[in-house]
């Protein structure tokens, strides 16, 4: 599909955006740990995260979904599958899978589409690996699809060399079916719904966040299932993020409803504060995750470089840089080499496109550049990835914008085009 933007329009609105996407898919992960009925409201219904369920089913799970409450029942023992897990575009269903199954007796291949068959996912086998995890895949293990033979695993000390929260989850489920307990030590601390969400099934976990915000976690082999998920998933901030950009560049006023307000999510609020938006948080209540309201207004946007906490901010690198597009001055964005890994290499993606619409910009080998100026309209390649697709579509309320291959919004973002329509005049194209 092909997405033209025709026009955009200064807007005080309201957005429900879509439910988080990272905390879905570990409701669906986590529930085949338990014993009794996982009931979860709010579960995100988009490819990726719908992914994460089938492959819970092909375990065994019974899942039974009433539009509105998913309830999810884990068999005794997860059974093998028999046929192939499906992760789609999905990094995070891929690599999280990776470490329960590593643990659980049995035979399985975990494979997605094109890109994800591109991702490497040998920062998870290669730590798996060495607790005696048996993973095969191409380039020796690194590209999907995966073979998985499951079966015992050992206890480990493990000091990851990247932050990142797919790659803990994997490690930290390993370590439940480990044979004594576990440590696990990451440079900075990555998002932590896994932490969160497991200690509050009852796994045990001892999490140790240092000044300068590494992090250290002790995991204790599980001695008995956890409790059952009863859990409404709060809304994506980093869904919400495109219209919190949107706001900011249209001097408009973007209120978002019941987003997670964890630390490791909305840093990329505090980086527009920063650029000039007036941004307001509301906290309203605690369950797993602080949750509640974030208002943006759009203010005049001045230049930023962002080099620090990058975990807590790097899907929102790309919406950051159409705020960036428009701001005075250059803006830089270094020590965040992950982005030429995520669903396409965002810095390229970024650059490249920016600079068809007329905006300088450059690639660093962590990063890029971007001097702020007047966009115009461009025919812009998604690289068949979520975010380039939306933040581009939200950089087109000032210019229009046509944007090929956007059907990968559907990979973590159904409801974008209907809420889009509150504050854009679009037109979709099939066939693209
Ligand atoms: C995710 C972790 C992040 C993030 C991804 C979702 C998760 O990746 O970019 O979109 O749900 O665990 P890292 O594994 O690099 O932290």
């Amino acid at each position: 599909m092909r997405l033209k933007v025709l026009s955009g329009k200064r807007f005080n609105e309201e957005f429900i955006v879509d439910s988080d996407k990272s905390i879905s898919h570990r409701c669906a992960i986590f529930s085949l740990l338990t014993e009794g009925v996982n009931e979860i409201k709010n579960y995100l219904r988009a490819e990726d995260t719908l992914n994460s369920l089938e492959i819970a089913k092909a375990l065994g799970a019974e899942v039974e979904d009433n539009g509105e409450v998913i309830k999810i029942k884990a068999p005794k023992e997860l059974k093998e599958a028999d046929d192939v897990l499906y992760c789609g575009n999905s990094g995070t269903t891929i690599r999280i899978y990776m470490g329960l199954l590593a643990g659980i007796d049995g035979f399985f291949v975990l494979t997605g589409d094109r890109y994800l068959k591109k991702r490497p996912m040998g920062r998870v086998a290669n730590p798996l690996r060495s607790i005696g995890a048996k993973i095969d895949g191409r380039d020796n293990g690194n590209l999907a699809p995966l073979a998985v033979r499951g079966g015992e695993l050992k206890s480990f000390e493990y000091e990851s060399k990247i932050a990142s929260a797919q790659v803990k989850s994997a490690l930290i489920l390993a370590a439940l079916n480990a044979d004594k307990p576990s440590f696990y030590k990451e440079p900075f601390l990555s998002r932590d719904h896994t932490e969160r969400m497991l200690k509050g099934m009852g796994a045990e976990l001892e999490v140790n966040i240092n000044p300068d915000l590494s992090c250290e976690i002790t995991i204790y082999p599980l001695t008995k299932k956890l409790s059952p998920l009863t859990f409404e998933v709060p809304n994506d901030p980093s869904s919400a993020f495109f219209f919190a950009v949107a706001a900011a560049i249209t001097n408009s006023t973007a209120v978002i409803k019941n987003i997670t307000l964890n630390p490791t999510r909305i840093e990329a609020y505090k980086v527009l504060e920063k650029m000039g938006a007036e941004v307001e948080y509301l906290l309203k209540e605690d369950r797993y995750e602080p949750i509640g309201d974030i208002i943006v207004k759009g203010k005049n946007l001045k230049a930023i470089e962002v080099s620090q906490k990058i975990p807590w901010l790097i899907d929102e690198i790309p919406a950051l840089a159409m705020a960036m597009a428009v701001a005075e001055g250059k803006s830089v964005v270094r020590n965040a080499k992950e982005l030429r890994v995520k669903e396409s290499d965002r810095i390229k993606a970024v650059v490249e496109n920016l600079r068809k619409c007329g905006i300088e910009a450059n690639e660093l080998e962590d990063g890029f550049e971007i001097r702020g100026g007047i966009p115009k309209k461009a025919l812009i390649n998604s690289y068949g990835d979520h975010r380039i697709a939306m933040s581009f579509a939200v950089l087109g309320l000032i210019c229009g914008m046509e944007i090929d291959d956007v059907d990968c919004i559907n990979t973590s973002f159904p409801n974008f085009f209907k809420l889009f329509s509150k504050i854009a005049e679009f037109e979709v194209e099939n066939g693209n």
